[in-house]
């Protein structure tokens, strides 16, 4: 994962790319750097264990420099300590890197540059690209000849005239932008300042030596031409909206999230006209794979359910990372997949191996300008404007109702009276789940059908913002091994059905504290989509108790870009 942001300029670069940096922290937050050209043609690294905070209160001074480059870190190989942050610099400081994804033959890259006497510092891979980099000298846009894997990366050089140098290599992105007298790198448009008017997305093998004077690009080491496209800058929205946190924001804009989705989705031409595309791709199927990770799996889940229930078609979910050359697939199936972030690389990879079996791909994506939209030949947007917790909130449910308007089987005034629903379920919803004042040792939550996924959902939101261990089981399945781990010290959420009492039973008999939920407004079919906010809620209040901010928790980030 990672995000990169750097900027070549006049003005105000370094306050540029912490604002930057900012806004890729989605991308990982373990540590973070910057690196700028000093007066005197240097380049000055300055890095902190942490989050962009952290880093910015080791900036002291900001002088004026023609070139920063910047970088947010979601460890992969290395652990999370100063040494192992980006920048990573050649051995003798002529260049300095910012990274992100994998560099799979680091072992024999490593190797190759011992036996030129060059000695790493550090554990990560990222350490050997200034080192090949500085061998290459003026034949950089061969790097993809000694590099294996998946990676992005942008280059400050001292020997060169100002400007930096950027490779692609697989899906992972990276953008420049061009604004009047600067010009960005960044892992995501969004960002980018409302100044960038034109961007130039790297593709697979690509390489560019960016100045501002003009670029030169390379295709596998050969000259190519890249035309900067017209840009629209992103309303990032960014703000909290007075919430303490992204995450409450996030829930408490379900409402209006379901909202706007059934009004779309009824009255926009181009997703009628997409509607209809995807029920007669529907028509043609035999069997429908939901692939997808995290919260997103959670939904498709409870999409593949209905798509069997409903439409009495095949569907299967699967979590994209166990989609493998073994599943059987073939051409006259279809593929939906969800995603958030739309950059999911385990959801990437199984986008490929579907593509190799020309099975038609439909994405469920929030990101609409994001690869795995581009990649899918019918791409539904979840309408929810940016989603920062890293926890899923609104997504899931925005996933759900948008699954269920495409299955075409529910009466539309359930679908609008949604919003109505998740309003009234965020007031009660402290009520509806009052935690208990001795904080439990072990949550289960549990459920029948798609109560049951609903209880997955729940067990992952508390796990993600808290740190305590919970898990989400079928309500039957308790008596056949979990029911051993209950004692005072447990807490059950029922997703209460009229076949739940059991298990309650069970549960209460040895001692477990029972808290059942039953349905809001049971006669709306669809209720399932808003009852997951309870337990939203029951995870933002406990990581409030437990002094954790629940939009950054550890060792996670909201987009996942390496396998
Ligand atoms: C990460 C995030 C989860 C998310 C999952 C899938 O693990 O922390 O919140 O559900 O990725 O992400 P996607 O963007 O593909 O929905």
């Amino acid at each position: 994962m990672c995000g990169i942001f750097g900027c070549l300029g006049k003005h105000n670069l370094i306050t540029q790319t912490l604002q930057g940096l900012r806004l890729l922290e989605y991308r990982g937050y373990d540590s973070a750097g910057i690196v700028y050209r000093t007066a005197q043609g240097k380049l000055r690294v300055i890095k902190a264990v942490g989050d962009i905070n952290q880093l910015t209160a080791r900036v002291k001074t900001r002088p004026a420099t023609s070139l920063c480059l910047g970088h947010t870190r979601w460890a992969t190989n290395g652990g999370v300590n100063l040494k192992n942050a980006h920048p990573q610099v050649s051995f003798n400081e002529q260049i300095a890197v910012v990274h992100n994804g994998i560099i799979e033959n680091y072992d024999a890259c490593r190797t190759k540059l011992q036996k030129k006497q060059i000695k790493l510092r550090t554990e990560v891979d990222t350490e050997v690209i200034p080192n090949i980099l500085y061998l290459l000298q003026h034949n950089k846009h061969k790097i993809h000849q000694y590099l294996r894997g998946q990676y992005v990366f942008a280059a400050a050089d001292t020997t060169t005239a100002p400007g930096f140098f950027v490779a692609k290599s697989g899906t992972l992105p990276l953008y420049l932008g061009r604004a009047k007298d600067t010009v960005y790198v960044s892992s995501d448009t969004m960002a980018f300042p409302a100044t960038v008017q034109q961007i130039i997305a790297l593709n697979d093998g690509d390489t560019g030596e960016i100045t501002l004077d003009g670029s030169k690009f390379y295709h596998l080491g050969q000259p190519i031409t890249k035309a900067w496209q017209a840009f629209t800058p992103l309303n990032k929205q960014t703000d909290k909206n007075g919430f303490a946190t992204y995450m409450a924001k996030e829930i408490n804009e379900i409402p209006d999230v379901l909202n706007r989705i059934t009004a779309a989705y009824q009255q926009d031409e181009t997703l009628l006209l997409h509607q209809r595309q995807f029920h007669r791709q529907l028509s043609q199927t035999d069997c429908v794979h939901l692939c997808a990770c995290g919260t997103s799996y959670h939904a498709a889940l409870i999409i593949a359910h209905l798509i069997e229930k409903h439409l009495h078609l095949r569907a299967i979910a699967h979590v994209s990372s166990e989609f493998t050359a073994d599943t059987l697939i073939d051409k006259r199936n279809l593929a939906i997949v969800i995603s958030q972030s739309g950059e999911t690389a385990d959801t990437l990879a199984c986008i490929s191996l579907l593509q190799a079996h020309r099975v038609p791909i439909v994405a469920l994506c929030n990101v609409t300008s994001s690869t795995i939209a581009g990649q899918s030949e019918l791409c539904f947007p979840l309408l929810c404007g940016p989603e920062i917790a890293v926890a899923s909130t609104k997504v899931f449910c925005a996933a759900l109702l948008v699954g269920c308007l495409l299955i075409n089987r529910f009466n539309p005034a359930d679908c609008a009276a949604l919003g109505q629903l998740a309003q009234t379920t965020l007031q009660q919803a402290r009520q509806l789940i009052h935690l208990p004042a001795n904080r439990p040792q072990k949550i289960f939550f549990i459920g029948k059908q798609i109560d049951y996924f609903l209880a997955l959902e729940s067990a992952l939101k508390v796990k993600e913002v808290t740190y305590t261990h919970c898990e989400g089981y079928p309500a039957n399945e308790l008596k056949h091994g979990p029911l051993s781990m209950i004692d005072q010290h447990s807490l059950a959420v029922v997703y209460q059905s009229d076949s739940t009492s059991n298990a309650v039973a069970e549960i209460t008999a040895r001692g477990g504290q029972v808290i059942t939920l039953p349905p809001l407004a049971p006669e709306n079919p669809l209720n399932f989509i808003t009852r997951i906010i309870p337990a939203q809620i029951m995870a933002l209040d406990m990581a409030e108790q437990l002094g954790i901010n629940p939009d950054k928790p550890r060792n996670l980030a909201k987009s996942v870009t390496v396998l």
